[in-house]
C-alpha cells in the first residue's frame, strides 16, 4: 500500500511556501499556539549547514531530535534507531492538520487515525506512551475532570483555574522522565485527556497498558520500534528538496 500524505517531510515547520495563499500546517488548529521549540531546529539546521552544506534535510533533522531527545530524557534506556535520508517538502497545508487524532477521540476514532497512516493497535497504544513527557492545555481536558479520580482532578483544577491555556504537566509523576509511567496514569485514571483515559476502557488496549505498565523494558522497545517505524512513514512526491533554510522552500527548485 502506498500512503499518500505530507509526512516527514518537515511540512509542519515552514511558515511560507509557495502556494501563498493557503496557511502552512503550523497555522492548523491542533498545532497554533501549541508547536514550539521550532528555533532549536533552526539552530541546528544552521550549524550542519556550515559544517557540511546542502546535505542533511530539515526532515532528517527533526527525526533526529526526536531520537537524541528520547536518548536524553530516557537516561539512555531508549535509543531509536532511526534512518536518515528524508528528502523536505514544497507544500504545507493548515487543512491538513484535521488528520491528527484529537484529543476526545475514542478507541475506534484513534486506532482508525492510526490505521489511516499505516501503524497498529498495538502501535497506537505504544506511542501513547509518549504523554509521560511535556505540558497540556487545560482547554482540552477541564470537561472531563468529573470523570477522573477525584485527588488529581482537584490539583488539576487547582493549576487550571479557569484559564483553558493554562498548561500542566502530561505526566504528574515523572514530567520529564521519558518512561513507563503513563500506563500506571491510566490505570490509575489519571491521565488528562479521553483519548489517554479510553486506553484503559476495551480489552484488547487495556491488555497492552497492563503490559507496558507492569514488564521491565517491554514500553521501552516496543517504543523504539514503533518510532523508527513512524519515521518512515512516506512522504508523497513533493519531499524533493534539502531546504536551506527550515521555515522557508528554496528559491532556485525547477
Ligand atoms: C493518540 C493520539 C494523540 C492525541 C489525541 C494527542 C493529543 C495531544 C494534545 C491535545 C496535546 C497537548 C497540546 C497542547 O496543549 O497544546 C499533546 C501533547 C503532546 N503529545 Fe500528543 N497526542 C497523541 C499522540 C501522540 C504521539 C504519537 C506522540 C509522540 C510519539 C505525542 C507526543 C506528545 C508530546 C511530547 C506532547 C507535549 C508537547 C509539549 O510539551 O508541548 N502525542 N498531545
Amino acid at each position: 500500500m502506498f500512503i499518500i500524505i505530507q509526512g516527514c517531510d518537515a511540512s509542519v515547520l515552514l511558515n511560507t511556501t509557495n502556494s501563498k495563499n493557503s496557511d502552512t500546517e503550523r497555522e492548523g488548529p491542533p498545532n497554533k499556539n501549541s508547536l514550539r521549540g521550532f528555533e532549536v531546529i533552526y539552530e541546528a539546521k544552521t550549524a550542519i549547514e556550515a559544517a557540511c552544506k546542502n546535505t542533511v534535510s530539515c526532515a532528517d533533522i527533526v527525526a533526529f531530535a526526536a531520537r537524541d531527545a528520547s536518548y536524553f530524557l530516557s537516561d539512555g534506556s531508549i535509543n531509536i534507531p532511526m534512518p536518515g535520508g528524508r528528502y523536505d517538502g514544497r507544500e504545507s497545508f493548515a487543512s491538513e492538520t484535521d488528520q491528527l487524532p484529537g484529543p476526545f477521540s475514542n478507541v475506534p476514532q484513534l486506532q482508525a487515525s492510526f490505521a489511516a497512516k499505516g501503524l497498529n493497535p498495538v502501535e497506537m497504544v505504544t506511542l501513547s506512551g509518549a504523554h509521560t513527557i511535556g505540558r497540556a492545555r487545560c482547554m482540552f481536558f477541564s470537561s472531563r475532570f468529573s470523570e477522573m479520580n477525584q485527588t488529581y482532578a482537584a490539583s488539576l483544577m487547582a493549576e487550571c483555574g479557569d484559564n483553558g491555556n493554562t498548561n500542566v504537566n502530561q505526566d504528574y509523576v515523572t514530567s520529564n522522565v521519558l518512561d513507563k509511567q503513563y500506563y500506571q496514569n491510566v490505570i490509575d485514571n489519571k491521565v488528562l485527556f479521553t483519548s489517554d483515559a479510553v486506553l484503559n476502557s476495551t480489552e484488547e488496549t487495556r491488555t497492552e497498558v497492563m503490559q507496558n505498565a507492569n514488564t521491565a523494558g517491554a514500553w521501552e522497545r516496543k517504543f523504539e520500534k514503533a518510532m523508527e517505524k513512524m519515521g518512515k512513514i512516506k512522504s508523497d512526491q513533493q519531499s524533493v528538496e534539502i531546504r536551506k533554510v527550515c521555515w522557508k522552500v528554496n528559491n532556485n527548485y525547477k
